[in-house]
């Protein structure tokens, strides 16, 4: 016997819920660090093993996720702890899952901050206020300075501090009004809106004229023509595998956490390749025709490249805000595509906002009966509180580290210990029979085994390459430049370890009070 759980929310309706999905997926990694993977990876070359990944990858742990959250919610629970725990019967299974609560409040706090920004600058272009700094260096200079509140001659400080209060206030406000009447409806209002700037800005970057350095054309010629003979580089294939997992929001705990509110009638067969289809529409039409080709018209194949190889924010931010100077037209016209762009930006990264705080919300009302508002106010304090750190102490490598070990190689080791839980330890049996339960489609038989043994031994795979050629040197900071971000670094780290031993001791408490509510009922 369990606890009730989940205050008896549910979603209002399907194209609520398939359109909340796709806000936790469509985010900042399809217009930002989508074009950036791809221009750094040698465009085309980037797309043959990011369609691998997809179908190797994306897709069948979609289905899987879908499955441990509906399955999960049955008893009670939206978040990992008790999902692994229903599903193995090990007491080591529920604090394995500590990873999908506090790996999504990790992301979820950077994140967060990161979608302040495009809040930033949706008003910076409103006011034309970037306007005047022309070049890529000015424009990099220009963001720099309002990252790094200690140093800022543009903007004073708290400009980025209001930003982030302003957008986490928001987040709080979204999630405290609950499933159907907050995260369902900002994504029925958010999502049509995102699409239609997309499609605007779309056809603004296809219909401009060619300069002296690049065309559209060869823009979209270089994100779809592979070099094969690059194919085979591993390093491709590590960056398009964790796109794969950022941009579908997979290893997060937050698919997880939607679909746990789903009842066993509910599909989430067809349902959850819906909303990977629109993801990859977003990112792959919507992403991949804005800031490639724009950045490729005004700076050419090899300055867009050499752009992106600054870093994930150097071709949606600097080299989309140089772009909005340079359009033809008056300069109100420049603007208002950049407020289109930001714009589009922060909805796509509030919506991915919300569903990262899900876990830890789920986590605190279903293990201590918190209400869901104190439990929202909470959570953005806590949020604030740390974030604090990532406004400090951004330009010492606080946000890359979290962004490195939370968001991309964590994404990574979740995801192989759920795909391990699913396929061998509940087994692939009773999951594919899960996965059907009120399924409007079956599923191809050939994905059986793609669950069973090809996911899971891609993962494998992906792991240890990973481990050796990325993460180890990311460990002992082998190619850091900057030695004076050693100790900030380490620092980073630590507050994540010290986060998951706080996880692992809520988790603890958690259970204790479910037994001796439960012992309370038996006796
Ligand atoms: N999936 C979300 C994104 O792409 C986190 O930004």
């Amino acid at each position: 016997m369990t606890i009730e759980a989940h205050s008896g929310e549910r979603w209002g309706t399907r194209l609520g819920l398939i359109l909340a999905m796709a806000g936790n997926a469509v985010g900042l990694g399809n217009f930002l660090r989508f074009p950036v993977q791809a221009a750094q990876n040698g465009g085309g070359t980037f797309m043959i093993p990011y369609f691998i990944s997809f179908l190797l990858l994306g897709i069948p742990l979609m289905w899987v996720e879908w499955g441990i959250g509906r399955y999960g919610g049955r008893y009670g629970y939206g978040t990992v702890p008790g999902m692994f725990d229903s599903m193995w019967k090990n007491k080591i299974a529920k604090y394995i899952g500590v990873i999908g609560i506090v790996m999504p409040l990790v992301v979820f706090i950077y994140y967060t901050y990161a979608v302040s920004w495009m809040a930033a600058f949706s008003f910076f272009s409103v006011v034309g206020d970037y306007f005047g700094q022309t070049t890529v260096d000015q424009m990099r200079g220009y963001l720099v300075d309002y990252q790094n509140i200690f140093d800022s001659a543009i903007h004073p400080g708290w400009v980025t501090l209001l930003f982030f209060i302003a957008t986490l206030g928001f987040v709080t406000w979204i999630l405290s009004r609950g499933l159907s009447g907050g995260i369902e409806k900002l994504a029925l209002i958010g999502l049509p809106v995102l699409f239609v700037f997309a499609f605007i800005l779309m056809i603004r970057v296809l219909t401009l004229p060619p300069t002296p350095l690049g065309s559209v054309s060869e823009g979209l010629n270089f994100i779809w023509n592979p070099e094969w003979g690059k194919v085979l580089d591993a390093k491709v294939w590590l960056a398009a595998a964790g796109q794969m997992f950022f941009t579908l929001s997979l290893g997060m705990g937050t698919i997880h956490c939607y679909a746990s509110f789903l009842t066993e009638k509910d599909d989430v067969a067809l349902t959850g390749l819906a909303t990977g289809a629109t993801n990859e529409f977003a990112e792959i039409v919507l992403g991949g025709t804005v800031a490639i080709p724009a950045a490729v018209v005004f700076f050419g194949v090899e300055g867009a490249t050499a752009i992106a190889n600054g870093g994930t924010y150097d071709l949606g931010i600097v080299a989309m805000s140089v772009v909005f100077q340079e359009l033809p037209g008056p300069a109100f016209w420049g603007q208002l595509t950049g407020f289109f762009w930001f714009a589009l930006l922060f909805i796509a990264g509030i919506t991915s906002s919300v569903a990262l705080a899900s876990p830890a919300m789920a986590f605190m009302q279903e293990g201590f009966g918190f209400k869901r508002r104190s439990v929202a106010v909470g959570v953005g304090l806590v949020a604030l509180m740390i974030g604090m750190l990532h406004v400090l102490l951004y330009t010492k490598g606080w946000y890359a580290e979290w962004d490195y070990w939370a968001g991309t190689f964590g994404l990574v080791i979740f995801a192989t210990i759920e795909i391990i839980i699913f396929s061998f330890i509940f087994g692939v049996d009773r999951g594919w029979k899960e996965l059907h339960n009120g399924a409007d489609i079956r599923i191809p038989t050939v994905y059986r085994v793609v669950i069973k043994w090809i996911t899971p031994a891609f993962l494998l795979i992906l792991l240890g390459w990973w481990t050796v050629t990325a993460a180890v040197p990311q460990l002992l900071m082998t190619n850091l430049t900057d030695q004076s971000q050693v100790m900030w670094r380490w620092g980073a780290r630590l507050m994540i370890v010290a986060m998951l031993a706080v996880g692992l001791w809520l988790i603890k408490l958690a259970w204790d009070r479910r037994d001796a509510a439960n012992l309370q009922r038996g006796g």
